[in-house]
């Protein structure tokens, strides 16, 4: 009997320990862990300069409140906007990346009533994409152009509008004179790891600077080292200058942490700066951004520039790529996605599925049950998401996993 809400269709595995890539259940069993709590564990399990970060930080100071300054939450910021969003810009702190995007949404908001249109109403529509992930709160969720995640909880919150994935044409037809923004993940991350194709984010750019709109990219998933870049769109568009950057997951190592950016670019001729429109005021968090999270952030940070891990994270997508390929197999027809954020497409009819099963969780349980941890994009698509100081040996390891359950599950 369990006293949890059923939110989550959880497997029957109950986690101990960890350490580096490794999990450990209750019976004493490790498992590769290529899920990486869903790309949040960046730098491994108890990497010992993230524990002793945290461990030193809460023996100093856990949280005080945002009514004074602290040194880890400027620090932090600083880093953020010099070392990974690489133009000028500001930055609050959250909780979770849903949140980083409720207020992303709450910035272009009030950039809409900064720049109105011209018969001086107030912009805010938000233009998304089919089959994006932004989160779970009723902005993100509304953020979110995916049906089965709004079944049950309309009326949604109203000013989003969703478009193909990839499609120029389809997002120039969606603008009109209360769109405030442009909004998408660069890699899709749960919606099947579905890559925006370089033409694509050139064209949002020159749509965005077209028309004032505010360029919202969502790094949670995709963002800080996992694309082998410090962000995803560097990996397929390095020209783009986002106005506004969320990031979640990786950059607290598997403590909760978030934030979102906004560039200091001038928003009119009087110059003044897009950041300055968060004023005194108007967002806020009791938790964002206490010492205890930043310290912990900033470890990860640091860990992930001083150990120069995007040139591990391409090291360790090459080696995957080119082993998958030797093996000419029929049931992995695609690799999708960029750097440690890879999508293995299963066809499903070359697998001895039992019936009704859908192939990516059904090849996750069976890898699962091999001692390899991984996660369904979708239901046509096995995702790895590793940390990014992942060994040769152990993505070898991966892949032997991978090749004998595919083996075992294949047509005869
Ligand atoms: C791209 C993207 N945005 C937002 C979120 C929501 O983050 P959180 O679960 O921390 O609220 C996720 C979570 O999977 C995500 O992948």
């Amino acid at each position: 009997m369990s006293y949890l809400l059923p939110t989550y269709a959880n497997f029957p595995l109950t986690i101990v320990r960890g350490e580096g890539a490794r999990l450990w259940d209750n019976t004493g069993k490790s498992y590769l862990d290529f899920c990486a709590g869903i790309a949040t564990c960046s730098i491994g399990h108890c990497h010992p300069r993230l524990t002793e970060a945290i461990s030193t930080q809460a023996s100093t100071l856990m949280h005080c409140s945002n009514l004074y300054i602290t040194e880890q939450q400027q620090e932090l910021a600083r880093t953020l906007v010099e070392d990974f969003a690489g133009t000028r810009g500001k930055v609050f702190f959250a909780n979770s990346g849903a949140e980083a995007n409720d207020g992303m949404i709450k910035a272009a908001r009030r950039f809409g009533h900064t720049r109105p249109n011209k018969n001086g109403d107030a912009r805010h529509e938000i233009i998304t994409f089919n089959n994006s992930f932004h989160g779970r709160t009723l902005g993100s969720m509304a953020a979110t152009a995916q049906k089965k995640i709004h079944e049950g909880f309309t009326p949604l919150l109203p000013g989003f509008h969703y478009v193909p994935f990839n499609d120029l044409d389809a997002l120039n037809a969606a603008i009109n004179e209360n769109t405030v923004g442009i909004m998408l993940e660069p890699i899709q991350g749960e919606g099947g790891v579905n890559v925006a194709s370089p033409d694509f984010l050139k064209g949002i750019d020159t749509l965005c600077k077209q028309h004032d709109l505010l360029l919202m990219l969502d790094e949670i998933q995709c963002g800080l080292g996992r694309t082998g870049t410090h962000n995803g769109w560097q990996s397929i568009y390095p020209e783009l200058q986002p106005d506004t950057i969320s990031w979640a997951k990786g950059l607290g190592g598997g403590f909760p942490v978030a934030s979102f950016y906004l560039s200091d670019r001038a928003i009119d001729d009087a110059g003044t700066e897009l950041s300055s429109i968060m004023s005194a005021g108007t967002h806020g968090s009791t938790y964002g951004g206490n010492p205890l999270a930043c310290a912990a952030a900033l470890a990860v940070l640091i860990e992930i520039k001083t150990s120069d891990l995007c040139t591990n994270v391409i090291a360790r997508e090459q080696q995957i790529r080119s082993e998958v390929k030797s093996w000419a197999s029929t049931v992995i027809t695609q690799i999708k996605g960029k750097g440690l954020l890879l999508g293995f497409t299963v066809n499903a009819d070359e697998l001895n599925l039992t019936e009704g099963a859908l192939p990516a969780p059904y090849l996750c349980k069976a890898l699962m049950a091999n001692g390899l941890l991984t996660v369904p994009a979708g239901t046509e698509t096995l995702r790895w998401l590793p940390p990014l100081n992942v060994t040769e040996a152990e993505v070898a390891e991966a892949l032997e996993i991978l090749k004998t359950t595919l083996d075992s599950l294949k047509n005869h």
